[in-house]
């Protein structure tokens, strides 16, 4: 029988490459993966809220969902490393907000729940909660916002990210995501420690760069930036991932932050149109060439009421 050959195969440092399989995560991880070979996965499966992907069916009822994300887990559990993460990143819809609770309690009848992230897509700060070292003349509201139809309910404007290992104590490299003391007399204090760094803690701001049109510069109906894999990557610790995968890579968006941070890393979409951008946006971050779905957000900073922007999952 020919041995099976992944969609694409992308090299981008010696000995380094992202390989991208067009095949069903679930059988195919513990087929193209070494047995606890896997130091991080990180990834955002379909969230079952019926949204329009090209090839997938986002619309199951629940208890199947439900034990499809037990399987996830279960091949997850044949593939990670016994100090390794497993970041999963799910949102809630306004009226189904348990939906990602009850998939993180699948998850977690294998795996312990070590942290539990959010990835906050955008935030109003007032200029008075952000006190006169600011410097702000007026209050921000940051991000991207979608406005909510209904009167029962505030505009959703986070996700989570759970981190799972497989028994609670995998050191973590905090201050590689971390953020620089705002109070800078404590810094000479604190600059031995952690080179006048704290650590980020479990509120993630990450808005999705802005983009000018939707078909050419984010094909895709539910992504995450790069960041959040990344940061996820550099929590783990980078000098701890020998292998990096995402089961449900879309268009790539972490096989991109993989690239960044040169770290081997395997994908795996049914969506053979999905993983052919993520090819280009692989390419695109290995030669530097910055395409409008692989830069980074652009200045962070939105008033609120800007334009609307997908939801992952
Ligand atoms: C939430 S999206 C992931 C998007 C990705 N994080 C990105 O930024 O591009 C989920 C993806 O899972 C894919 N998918 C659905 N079922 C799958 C399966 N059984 N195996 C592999 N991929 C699947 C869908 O085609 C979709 O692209």
């Amino acid at each position: 029988m020919p041995r099976p050959r992944p969609f694409a195969r992308v090299r981008f440092a010696r000995g380094r490459a992202v390989t991208l399989w067009c095949e069903d995560a679930i059988a195919g991880l513990p087929l193209r993966l070494p047995r606890q070979g896997v130091d991080v996965v990180v990834t955002s499966p379909p969230y079952n809220r019926k949204v329009a992907y090209s090839t997938y069916s986002d619309d199951r009822p629940r208890s199947e969902y439900l034990a499809w994300i037990g399987q996830l887990r279960d091949a997850v559990d044949t593939v990670l490393s016994p100090a390794g993460s497993f970041f999963l990143n799910v949102g809630a819809s306004p009226s189904d907000p348990w939906l990602p609770m009850d998939v993180a309690r699948e998850v977690g009848r294998t795996f312990v729940l070590q942290n539990v992230l959010h990835w906050v897509k955008s935030i109003a700060i007032d200029r008075s909660a952000a006190g006169r070292s600011s410097g702000l003349d007026h209050d921000l509201g940051l991000g991207h916002y979608r406005p909510v139809g209904s009167d029962r309910y505030v505009h959703g404007a986070h996700e989570y990210v759970y981190h799972f290992s497989r028994r609670g104590d995998v050191p973590l490299d905090r201050l590689a995501i971390g953020v620089p003391y705002q109070d800078k007399s404590n810094v000479a204090r604190w600059r031995g420690a952690g080179g006048g760094l704290r650590c980020r803690g479990n509120t993630w701001f990450l808005p999705y760069p802005t983009i000018r049109y939707r078909a050419r510069d984010r094909p895709h109906p539910a992504t995450f930036p790069p960041e959040l894999p990344e940061w996820c990557l550099r929590l783990h610790g980078r000098g701890r991932v020998r292998l990096a995968v995402d089961p449900f890579v879309g268009i790539g968006s972490s096989a991109v932050a993989a690239v960044r941070l040169n770290v081997p890393f395997v994908g795996f979409d049914v969506d053979p149109d999905y993983l052919a951008v993520a090819v280009e946006r692989v390419r695109a971050e290995r030669t530097g060439r910055r395409s409008p779905v692989t830069r980074r957000p652009a200045g962070r900073t939105r008033r609120a009421g800007s334009t609307s922007a997908s939801a992952s999952g």
